[in-house]
Parts: C-alpha cells; structure tokens; sequence
C-alpha cells in the first residue's frame, strides 16, 4: 500500500508539467512559424509531407496498440501480496514469429511510398519547367536566370503555377538549399551539379533556410522565395532585363521601365543602359547623388554589381540590381527597413560576424546617402 500511494503522488506531481508541456507544444503551431514543411505549398512538398504523414499513421496505430495491451496486462496482472509465484516461461515461437512479421510488414508498405516519393523527386522536370541556377556562397546565396541573362541574389522570384528547377552548385563549401514549404533539401557542392525543381501552388514571401552547417554564419545563411503570378513574374524578369541591360542605340528612347523611383525623395530617375547606369541620370534627391559617389569611392563597386543583366562574373558579393525592393538583407537575416540598411552598411561585423564584407568606415550621414542610393536600386 504504501508503494502504492508513492506511485500516485509521483503521478500527481506530474501534472503541472504535463500542462507545461502541452502548453510548450502548443506554441510549435506552424501557422505561427512558415518556414515549416508540415504545410506544403508545392507538388514536390507534398510527396515528403504525404510520406511523413503515412509514416505518423502508423506510429500511432503502433503506440497505441502496444501501450493500450502494455497498460492493460499492469492493471488487469498486476501482483497482488498474497498472490503464489506465476508460471516461469521461456520464448514462445508463435509470438515471436507475430511481432517480427508485423513490423516488418509495417516497415515495407511504408518503403513503398518512400522509395516512390525518392524516384518521383528525383526525375527531370522536363523542358518546360524555368530553369534557374542556385549557387550558395558563405553565407549567402545567388540566383541566375540563365535564359534572361538575369543574376539576382537572396530573393528567389519564381512563377506560381510552373515547375522550376533549380541547377545548384556551390563557390566555397557544401551548403544545402532548403526552401520548407516547396521542397526538402538539396545539398549543394564546389565542383558538382545537383538538382531540385517543384512547381508552387500559391504566390506570397516564404522563408528557406541553408541546413548544411558551412560556417559561423551557417545560422543567417537564409533566403526567401517570391512566387509572383505568372503575369508578374514575366514583368519582373523583363524589368531586371533592363537594370543593367546593353545601352540602347543612338537615338533610342529609353522604354519606360528603365525609371527607378527612389523611396525617400520619390524622384524618377532615368536609368540608361550600360555599367552601372545610373551615373547618367540627373537625379532629383542629393541624397541619391551622394551614395552614387560614395559607392564607387567606400570600395562597395568592387564586390556588388548593380548589374541585373550582363552583371560580372565573379564578384563576391550578392548583386544588388533590385536590392531596394527585397524583403530582407543580410540573406535573410535582417527586414529591409532603412533603419536596418543604414546599420548594416556601417558595420557589418557587428550583425553578422565574419561576413567577407568589411567595416568600411562609412560614417551615419553616408549610410544615409548609401542607403537612398541602394533602396533607389529597386
Ligand atoms: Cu550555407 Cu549552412
């Protein structure tokens, strides 16, 4: 009896945590929280989600056939004091036979799905998926538009409704490409090709993630996805065709989408074609003028393009051809808030450590003029 009554006060005193941790689980609620594959947004997500799902299924037809007979022989033989020594067996071959064969059928009808959901992502796309290159940099990544000529970085803008396939490779060390909730992840090498496609069901901004540790920045080694409509996507791609495009001929109007608006001022700034275009312009805001300058004298030029076509290769910072209209900076780490800009084009170091970019000794009033130059850059 007085074992007894221990057991029931244990059991008792697990009660708060219990709660405690209910209330714990409850805050993984994914709606909270979208860089989550647990809501799939593409056909290739949801070949790992339906897997994860079958596989949950079972475990829990497993659980509670084993604990409910577990829980049931406790209470229905349990010892009593007075009760004489049970039988002694040793093995029991039907037994044995039941609970090796069961699970082994188990394991086998969830193989099946698994090893169809391994060949199904990993079959070609074929010819009419867009194809973009992915290369994953310490500790950030690249985007290029083969077939535009287009390079962007850390915002992969894709059209909802198409299948993409991602080309992937790597510039220093193993990273993997992981974008939740359109596909699983993909490791990407130096020197080796891998791929991943899917096509997304839906547009909106959604958060992805490297998940091979390749560094102290491994952690904000993050990107976003913008699947745009169709109609949009087309207009964004045309519109980075013309941030940094050949200069038109002699006599040539300008087409209309080369302006570039600056957020501060609200100035037009015709953008020309040709290497960084916009020292053409004559720009309204003397705050635009000032980060011009100042981008080709702190040194920013030598590693940023401001080129989306025709932009260097080699260069080892992220393009920054439309940084202006990103939702984040840093690669996925920081909102792109002026506050923000401004902050990590004056120190770097200081928001994420060990990032090639140096502290330039750029002073508040010129991360000013550098942030209305870039944030124009759109
Ligand atoms: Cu790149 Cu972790």
């Amino acid at each position: 009896m007085p074992f007894r009554n221990a057991a029931a006060r244990r059991l008792v005193g697990l009660v708060p945590w219990l709660c405690l941790l209910t209330l714990a689980l409850a805050g993984c609620s994914p709606e909270q929280y979208p860089q989550t594959a647990l809501l799939p947004l593409s056909d290739f997500a949801r070949i790992g989600d339906d897997i994860q799902d079958q596989t949950i299924y079972w475990a829990v037809g497993v659980f509670v056939l084993v604990e409910g007979a577990l829980l049931y022989a406790i209470f229905r033989f349990r010892g009593r004091p007075d009760d004489p020594e049970p039988s002694q067996v040793h093995g029991n071959t039907t037994v044995e036979i039941i609970w090796t064969v069961i699970p082994a059928l188990i394991l086998a009808a969830i193989a099946v799905p698994t090893v169809k959901g391994i060949f199904q992502s990993n079959t070609s796309p074929g010819p009419d998926a867009l194809r973009i290159e992915v290369v994953g940099h310490q500790w950030w990544w690249e985007f290029r538009y083969p077939e535009a000529g287009v390079v962007t970085a850390n915002e992969l803008v894709i059209p909802a409704g198409r299948t993409v396939e991602l080309i992937q490779h790597s510039a220093d060390v193993v990273h993997s490409f992981w974008p939740p909730r359109f596909a699983g992840k993909r490791d990407v090498f130096p020197g080796r090709e891998t791929r991943l496609w899917f096509k997304a069901d839906s547009t909106g901004l959604y958060p992805g993630q490297c998940a091979e540790f390749c560094g102290i920045q491994h952690a904000r080694m993050a990107f976003h996805i913008r699947a745009r409509s169709p109609e949009e996507f087309d207009a964004w791609l045309a519109r980075m065709q013309t941030l940094g495009a050949p200069a038109p001929g002699p006599g040539t109007a300008a087409p209309a989408a080369d302006s570039l608006r600056t957020a501060s001022a609200g100035a037009t700034l015709r953008q020309q074609g040709g290497a960084p275009a916009d020292s053409a312009a004559a720009p309204a805001d003397p705050l635009f003028a000032k980060g011009e300058q100042l981008f080709k004298t702190k040194g920013c030029i030598g590693c940023h393009s401001l080129q989306a076509k025709g932009a260097p290769t080699g260069l080892i910072g992220p393009n920054l051809a439309n940084v202006g209209a990103r939702g984040y900076i840093a690669a996925g780490w920081l909102k792109n808030t002026d506050e923000n800009l401004e902050k990590w084009i004056q120190n770097p170091q200081a928001l994420k450590k060990g990032v090639l970019m140096p502290n330039l000794g750029v002073t508040a009033e010129e991360a000013q003029a550098l942030r209305a130059y870039l944030r124009a850059h759109n």
